[in-house]
């Protein structure tokens, strides 16, 4: 009897064991996955928020590529040597540049954060970085860091900085080749990833020290290796933490074109609005909760591009603008200065255009978030506490009806121009007009009664 008692006790023992180890694995996973978990800071918080009522902002592609007049994409896709590519820093001397005016204009067309390219794909670093020879201060005659010159210039008028970083580097012999510039003049051998880990996570580190508060840094290039056999590993959680670690406010983004990453504070949609997948870039993207963006070209290119003086028009432009908000979405519009240093001239025609139309019509787009009513074939609507804008951009009818759940207390066109017309229906209004509505954006102002 009593070998039996000691044989369950025994076996108890053992069961109670085995829980507790359990218990112990459970907890440790959990410790880990909590630990792993990005939590973004109060400051993070609200500057996503900021960063979501500015609405509107303006890219600019620029570096030794301009020279070419080519696009940004010149060394892959003419299949060059970046050794001899790189020769043309030693003429890069951009003689007009001038922070101040570049800033002058972008914050008089209403823009309020300006995304830069510190560096492309092509390698080349538009700033004095200690890491690489190859950038704008070191290899060139011009000599002067731009991202420096930009930086003062932004803070001093009062516009955030962003600063565009590629994660591809098609000159460095470290970067781990992906499907982009696979020519004979790279020699995969020589790729380091640890290396390049470390060049890149000393250059943010630069930018996030060196120039004062950055808005964001803006990746690109994780496509690159959307095709490898063996899933690769760009180690995303390490360079989001030294950045939130560096400048707790700058929000990270990454151009990826699949679902947000965590460390990601604002979620990039390539050439499409959110929710449609018009350029092919978004078809894998579910639309998150965090801030979003589109970015979009003026004319066909990134980069300056002399053959491409297709630019969209001020009212293709203005609709654009107001279609990204109806999704709540910025608008990050692209601008590719010329070698010279000037904005070309058809860019600063548009943002003088963007920016009268919204100093008339910048309430129904700042501080918006989307509207109650889904875009539809008409327009799109956004919303500002009690107040719901209908931006109607293509109707071809007199009248418009618009389901409402909630109680209207006045109807107005936003400018306060003609008074508008309308009927209650039981499940919304059905506003009228005398004649068929103009546009690029006729905007109706719709107050709750609360
Ligand atoms: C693409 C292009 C790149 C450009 C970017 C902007 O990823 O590769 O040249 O900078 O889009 O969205």
């Amino acid at each position: 009897m009593d070998r039996f008692v000691l044989i369950y006790c025994r076996l108890k023992y053992v069961d109670t064991m085995k829980k507790i180890f359990f218990v112990l694995l459970f907890l440790s996973m959990v410790v880990s996955i909590v630990a792993q978990q990005y939590v973004p800071s109060a400051e993070n918080l609200k500057a996503r928020k900021e960063f979501s009522d500015m609405k509107f902002g303006i890219f600019i592609h620029w570096g030794i590529y301009s020279m070419f007049g080519q696009g940004e994409w010149y060394l892959h896709n003419a299949k060059l040597d970046p050794k001899e590519y790189a020769k043309a820093a030693a003429g890069f001397y951009p003689a007009k540049f001038d922070a101040s005016e570049w800033v002058a204009a972008i914050k008089d067309s209403g823009a309020k954060y300006i995304t830069f390219t510190s560096r492309h794909h092509d390698g080349f670093s538009m700033w004095n970085t200690a890491y690489s020879d190859y950038n704008i201060v070191d290899a060139t005659p011009y000599g002067r860091d731009v991202v420096a010159e930009l930086a003062a210039e932004c803070h001093k008028q009062g516009i955030m900085l962003n600063l565009y970083y590629s994660h591809i580097d098609w000159t460095r012999e470290d970067y781990p080749q992906g499907r982009t510039a696979r020519t004979k003049y790279r020699d995969p051998k020589k790729n380091d990833w640890a290396s390049y880990y470390n060049f890149m996570n000393n250059q943010l580190t630069e930018l996030l020290t060196n120039y004062g508060k950055i808005g964001a840094i803006w990746f690109d290039g994780f496509w690159d290796h959307d095709v490898d056999t063996v899933p690769f590993d760009w180690q995303l959680d390490y360079q989001y933490e030294l950045i939130h670690r560096l400048q707790p406010s700058c929000l990270v983004g990454n151009n990826h074109h699949v679902n947000v990453h965590q460390g990601e504070d604002i979620q990039i949609f390539e050439r499409d609005v959110p929710g449609e997948n018009k350029a092919g870039y978004s078809g894998d993207m579910d639309i998150s909760n965090l801030p979003l963006e589109t970015c979009q070209t003026m004319n066909g290119m990134w980069g300056y591009k002399v053959a491409d003086q297709n630019y969209k028009s001020l009212d293709a432009l203005i609709q654009l603008l107001v279609k990204t908000s109806g999704m709540g979405a910025n608008l990050l519009l692209n601008i590719g200065p010329q070698p010279s240093g000037e904005l070309p001239e058809a860019a600063l025609d548009r943002l003088k255009g963007l920016g009268e139309w919204l100093r008339e019509n910048g309430e129904a787009i700042y501080g918006t978030v989307a509207g109650d009513i889904k875009p539809q074939s008409w327009g799109v609507t956004t919303r500002k506490d009690d107040v719901l804008y209908v931006h109607i951009l293509n109707l071809k009818e007199k009248s418009l009806y618009l389901p409402l759940d909630f109680q209207v207390k006045s109807i107005t066109t936003l400018t306060d121009g003609p008074k508008v017309r309308y009927e209650r229906t039981k499940h919304g209004v059905i506003l009228n007009f005398d004649k068929i509505v103009e546009g690029p954006d006729y905007i109706i102002k719709i107050t709750e009664k609360r």
